[in-house]
C-alpha cells in the first residue's frame, strides 16, 4: 500500500518542517488538498504555499483540487511538476479534454468521486486515466468519520480497472486509519490518503506510516 498524508492535518506555523517530516518518515506522495471554498465550503491554499510544499518534500506532491475552476487551477499548479493532479468528475462538464491537458504538461492525471458518484461512470475515462481517487468522507475537511459504503465502490472500480486499465491507481482519501486500511488493500486499492491520523499519532508519523503499509 503507498500512503500519502495530507498536509491538511500538518502544524501550518511549522509547514516546511512538518512536509520534510512525512518524507524522512516513508511516505510515497505528499498529498496536497486545494479547496476554494466554492465546490467545498472551506478555502486552503494556493500556488505560493503549495509552492513552499514542493521546494520542502522530497516526495512527489499529488494535488487534490477541490474547486469549480479546474482549468484556471491547472494552469496554476502545472509549474510546480507535480506528479498528480486530480480534478472531481462533479464539477468538471469536459474531463476528457482536460485529463489531456494535465498530460500535456507531463503531470499525471487522476479523476475524484464524491461519496456519492457510482465507479460506473469512469467507464469511458478510465483507459486514459492514471489514479482515480475515491472519497471516503465528504470533501472539505479533515478528521471526518469513514463512509464505509466505499469499499464496495473500491471493488467495482477495481473490477473496471482490470478490464479497461489496469495501470490506473485506486487512491482512497477520508477517514482512513490502520483498521479500514485492510479492508480497502483486500478490496483493490493502491493508494492510501491518511491526514489526522498520520500527524495526529501517539508514537508520531513514522509508526503511523508504516502501520498504513503493514
Ligand atoms: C478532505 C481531504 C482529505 C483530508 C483527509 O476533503 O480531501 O485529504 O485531509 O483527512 P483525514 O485523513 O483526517 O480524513
Ligand atoms: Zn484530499
Amino acid at each position: 500500500m503507498l500512503v500519502a498524508p495530507s498536509v491538511l492535518s500538518a502544524d501550518f506555523g511549522n509547514l516546511a518542517r512538518d512536509v520534510k517530516d512525512i518524507c524522512d518518515s516513508g511516505c510515497d506522495l505528499v498529498h496536497v488538498d486545494v479547496m476554494d471554498g466554492h465546490f467545498v465550503p472551506n478555502l486552503t491554499i494556493g500556488p505560493v504555499v503549495v509552492s513552499a510544499i514542493a521546494k520542502a518534500a522530497t516526495k512527489p506532491l499529488d494535488i487534490h483540487l477541490m474547486v469549480q475552476n479546474n482549468t484556471f487551477f491547472v494552469e496554476l499548479f502545472a509549474d510546480l511538476k507535480p506528479e498528480y493532479i486530480t480534478f472531481h468528475i462533479e464539477e468538471e462538464k469536459h474531463p476528457h479534454r482536460l485529463i489531456q491537458k494535465i498530460k500535456s504538461y507531463g503531470i499525471k492525471a487522476g479523476v475524484v468521486l464524491n461519496p456519492h458518484t457510482p465507479a460506473e461512470t469512469l467507464e469511458y475515462l478510465l483507459a486514459d486515466l492514471d489514479m482515480v481517487l475515491l472519497m471516503s468522507v465528504n470533501p472539505g475537511f479533515g478528521g471526518q468519520s469513514f463512509i464505509p459504503t466505499v469499499i464496495e465502490k473500491t471493488s467495482k472500480l477495481k473490477a473496471l480497472c482490470d478490464r479497461i486499465n489496469p495501470s490506473c491507481l485506486i487512491e482512497i482519501d477520508g477517514g482512513v486509519n490502520d483498521q479500514n486500511v485492510k479492508l480497502l488493500r483486500d478490496a483493490g486499492a493502491d493508494v492510501v490518503v491518511a491526514g489526522s491520523y498520520v500527524f495526529k499519532h501517539k508514537d508520531g508519523k513514522k509508526v503511523a506510516i508504516q502501520s498504513l503499509k503493514a
